[in-house]
């Protein structure tokens, strides 16, 4: 007998298409449910009776009411940011020069890059998170500290080093040479290795010179199949900062353009004040936008428009610590507070949608994660949708699996987590 072969058994939530688009009838409720795992991978899911049947060896690990969904992906986050979280008090640039770039020259000691990199990975994992695509710091040790502590706890973890060439202090400026050397040299060592994927990272076109973002743009024409990340239009004075560096840009994201930072597997965090024809690109080359909505309301930058995941995939992520949460559940609540103030509902469907399989399609990894579904990674958090006396009582009067799972999107935090899983492991 397979020793590692799992039944956990619980609620399951199934998405078999795209309940953002299509409504909440593409994601299937199943309220007897089971997950079978084996080698780490999912290899079936189902109505638990019939799987327990077909499956008498497996070891089952009984939920019971409880919901188990595919593992959080959050597809925008700083983890360097993590010993800052809630800083008080400035927009964006200042916000920067006062709290993010010191903290952010610390990680020129690997200790202290090791250090905050399990502390980070660990409140992830506490919080349901078992993927992250993360900025690090200019400094390659903060990119090492990052992939080595996934690698320990066996996460499929996105990241890469954070260039910076101008507007930040002498300690975190890297060249347009150097940011090209470092960063091909880091995906040469991680990409690919185990669930590592190294993904280039300008940090924005402000922090970047012409020079730095033509390097990062061949590098990424070399290796087509990385994923880019970057910052795009979160803010109206970033937006005219931008202007006045590159006065022959069209708009933000041509600063992108014009130096082969715009493709198909771009990551653009933000992109709330958007021109149409930055929308346009964006569409037609396939972009993916990452909605950071914690991070909006806390640094003040505006409402994202969830009408464009119409045009393009859209990702969801908590942006720390710009962002104010490390969790995914209170994410969802602030996606669903803004699409409020928008006129767009988002239904709970949708949200679990945008933290699970969206995200890991926003990443192009929704073939091996954000997914309860065989041949995909079993990363996979179990909620309890009761955790809390308040959440409980609202829980109670439910009549149907969303009004169940609703009240834990909007009031629920770590308490809801019962477990998380990586790769099949509980941990
Ligand atoms: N734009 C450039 N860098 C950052 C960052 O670290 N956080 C946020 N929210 N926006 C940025
Ligand atoms: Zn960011």
């Amino acid at each position: 007998m397979a020793a590692d072969t799992v039944l956990l058994t619980g609620q399951l939530l199934i998405a078999e298409g795209d309940p953002l688009r299509e409504g909440p009838a593409a994601m299937r409720h199943e309220h007897r449910g089971a997950v079978l795992v084996e080698g780490g991978r999912i290899a079936a899911v189902g109505e638990a009776d019939t799987l327990r049947a077909a499956h008498p060896e497996a070891r089952v690990e009984s939920h019971g009411d409880n919901l188990i969904l595919p593992g959080f992906v959050d597809a925008h986050a700083h983890y360097p940011q993590t010993a800052m979280i809630a800083s008080w008090g400035k927009r964006l640039i200042d916000w920067l020069n006062t709290y993010t770039f010191p903290e952010e020259a610390k990680f020129g000691d690997p200790a202290y890059a090791s250090e905050i990199a399990g502390r980070y990975l660990d409140l992830l994992l506490a919080n349901g998170t078992t993927s992250v695509a993360s900025y690090c710091t200019i400094h390659p040790e903060s990119v090492d500290a990052l992939f080595g502590a996934a690698e320990a706890r066996g996460m499929r973890v996105f990241a890469g080093k954070t260039c910076m060439d101008r507007n930040a202090p002498d300690d975190l400026r890297d060249t347009a040479q150097s940011a090209y050397d470092d960063s091909k040299a880091l995906l040469e060592r991680w990409h690919g290795l185990g669930r590592a994927k190294y993904v280039i990272t300008p940090r924005f076109s402000p922090t970047s010179t012409p020079e730095q973002l033509a390097a990062l743009g061949a590098l990424w024409a070399e290796h087509p199949d990385c994923l880019m990340q970057t910052h795009l239009s979160e803010q109206t004075d970033e937006i005219a900062w931008v202007k006045s560096l590159y006065p022959d840009a069209r708009d933000y994201l041509d600063t992108y353009e014009a130096h082969g930072l715009l493709g198909a597997n771009g990551l653009y965090g933000h992109a709330i004040h958007l021109e149409p024809r930055e929308i346009d690109r964006l569409a037609e080359v396939g972009a993916a936008l990452i909605h950071c909505p914690t991070s909006n309301t806390f640094i003040g930058s505006g409402l994202f428009d969830m009408g464009l995941a119409a045009r393009m995939r859209v990702g969801l992520a908590t942006d720390t610590g710009g962002g104010s949460s490390f969790s995914m559940l209170r994410t969802m609540a602030a996606a669903y507070e803004i699409g409020q103030l928008r006129g767009i509902v988002l239904h709970p469907s949708a949200l679990v949608w945008l933290a699970t399989a969206g995200s890991a399609d926003a990443l192009r990894a929704g073939d091996r994660i954000g997914r309860l579904e065989p041949g995909l990674e079993a990363d996979m958090v179990v909620l309890d949708l009761a955790s809390t006396p308040a959440i409980a009582q609202r829980a109670a009067q439910a009549k149907d699996i969303w009004e169940a799972v609703f009240p834990t999107i909007m009031m629920g935090d770590d308490r809801a987590v019962a477990a998380t899983y990586v790769a099949g492991r509980r941990v």
